[in-house]
């Protein structure tokens, strides 16, 4: 890659909560030229912290970039979520595994099937590590969480002069008229609601993957097949957890047992590739922090058109070329490294 290629690549930070798809779009990201991951923030939600810092340096580990890209670990609860009494989880889901003939079957294991780690994360906490790193650039960044985004909205309270630092946040999480954890929620956002809120209602320009575009480019049975057949180590990973991800959400009885959404990998793919993405609006949004029914909900204002008052900054996305994003994987994930 030339100096010019190499000046002009994307500084990007991924919050992750590594689980199936997180592991996906960090090899995406890893292996993108168009991307600098300057880093990788950790936090809770699939798994607890500790287990998600491991499969993240597993991954890292497995894509021989362990110690190329630094990995910190962060918050290991939501901000404030537990604190609100009315939360009772009455309409909550918990779809990652289930138990069947004494097998478990999960959509994010404990520990992702890879080598131990052979590095710790960096002794920086996620979110001084995110603060230190964003006032101290020279150029724009930006942060792309897949998890519950708790670090982000912690860095933020801490030194809300961040905001002005960043390109603009790409998220994972949210959806229009669906959910998955909840019939109104999806994950990252209901997990901490109170850290979406923070970050959208901060002024920073914002990009939200929701469940609506995830799901309209989902990954078949075919395209793992495809992915193995590539041989390298990071697209036959990306195979076992996207067969592992069909076969737990059928024996769940969610899903169709033949494709499934590859959530985290998308919002990666639309930082490198921005047209993946068919359909994007630009709405003023909220996150519903009430801790009922909706608790968690991300609110689109689909009413008015809000282009000409510069006012909402939000972008929200409901459709992907599943074609564009599939050839993006197999590229990067097929390319790159050893074959094995
Ligand atoms: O709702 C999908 C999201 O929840 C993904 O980020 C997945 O990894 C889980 O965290
Ligand atoms: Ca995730």
């Amino acid at each position: 890659m030339g100096a010019q290629a190499l000046q002009q690549r994307k500084k990007v930070i991924l919050d992750v909560d590594t689980g199936s798809d997180d592991a996906i779009a960090i090899m995406l990201a890893a292996l993108s030229p168009e991307l600098d991951v300057l880093g990788i923030t950790v936090t809770w939600g699939n798994r607890p912290v500790g287990n998600c810092v491991e499969n993240t340096l597993r991954v890292l580990g497995l894509l021989g970039k362990e110690n190329e890209i630094p990995v910190y670990k962060g918050c290991p609860q939501p901000m404030v979520r537990y604190l609100t009494k009315q939360r009772n989880g009455a309409l909550e889901k918990d779809g990652i595994s289930v138990w069947k003939d004494g097998k478990e079957f999960s959509i994010h294991p404990a520990y992702l099937d890879l080598p131990p780690a052979k590095i710790k994360a960096r002794a920086s906490h996620a979110c001084s590590y995110l603060v230190e790193t964003l006032l101290r650039a020279e150029d724009k960044i930006t942060i792309i969480p897949v998890g519950p985004p708790t670090n982000l909205a912690m860095a933020i309270r801490m030194e809300p002069s961040i905001i002005t630092r960043m390109e603009e946040v790409v998220f994972m999480g949210g959806a229009v008229g669906m959910g998955n954890i909840t019939p109104c929620a999806e994950a990252n956002f209901y997990h901490d609601p109170e850290a979406a809120k923070i970050i959208i209602d901060s002024g920073v320009p914002c990009r939200i993957i929701g469940l609506n575009a995830t799901h309209s480019a989902e990954l078949d049975l075919e395209d793992a097949a495809s992915l193995r057949a590539l041989k390298t180590p990071a697209a036959r990973l990306a195979a076992s957890l996207l067969e592992m991800r069909i076969e737990a959400l059928g024996v769940m009885g969610d899903g169709n047992g033949h494709s499934d959404a590859v959530h985290d990998a998308l919002a990666v793919a639309s930082v490198i590739m921005p047209e993946v993405i068919t359909d994007m609006r630009r709405s003023r949004c909220d996150i519903d922090v009430n801790g009922g029914a909706a608790d968690g909900q991300l609110i689109v204002d689909t009413r008015i058109r809000h282009e000409k008052d510069g006012l909402p900054n939000i972008q929200v996305a409901y459709k992907a070329d599943k074609e564009m994003f599939f050839g993006l994987l197999c590229d990067r994930l097929g390319c790159c490294h050893t074959k094995i």
